[in-house]
């Protein structure tokens, strides 16, 4: 049976590369569960609107066997904080942005993803790799498959 839908939404800043990646791949895995989820990502900055993920993101991500085919950017609105129950960001300065604009009431629903993070509980943030190499990309993909089970890990208690 399909429990009861859970809606999160994944933010960066570009939402080209770390959130767009958080979002194929948390997919694919909750794909694998009877978990009821509505997934999507979007960036605290709008200067990739309507973009396509980063390519190197895409590349990495394709060889680990996930989809971004249907990925666009969008920046994070209003409704946004009403609608979703997880509002997860990548980083501190992503986090601290969300918190700034969500009505207080709703604050409770905004996180770090690394909150779920099980193999790297020291790492707090998803470090971001657009201006770094291809190390990077593959380390942003450790950090979200990890976090990714931790997270699902965490809507089976709900
Ligand atoms: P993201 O990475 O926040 O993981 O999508 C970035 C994408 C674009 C830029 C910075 C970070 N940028 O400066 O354009």
């Amino acid at each position: 049976m399909s429990r009861q839908l859970k809606s999160v939404l994944f933010v960066c800043l570009g939402n080209i590369c770390r959130s767009p990646t958080a979002h194929a791949v948390f997919r694919q895995k909750a794909k694998g569960t009877n978990l009821n989820v509505e997934i999507d990502s979007a960036g605290t900055a709008g200067y990739h609107v309507g973009a396509t993920p980063d390519k190197r993101s895409v590349k990495h991500g394709v060889k680990r066997g996930y989809d971004f085919s249907d990925l666009y950017a969008r920046a994070v609105s209003d409704e946004d904080f009403e609608h979703y129950d997880y509002i997860l960001a990548m980083d501190n300065q992503n986090y601290a942005d969300l918190v700034e604009r969500c009505p207080k009431p709703l604050r409770h629903k905004i996180k770090r993803f690394l909150d779920f993070s099980i193999k790297y509980p020291e790492q707090i943030e998803v470090p971001d790799p657009y201006y770094g190499g291809a190390s990077g990309f593959e380390y942003v993909l450790d950090l979200i498959e990890d976090a990714s089970d931790g997270l699902i890990d965490e809507l089976y208690k709900l």
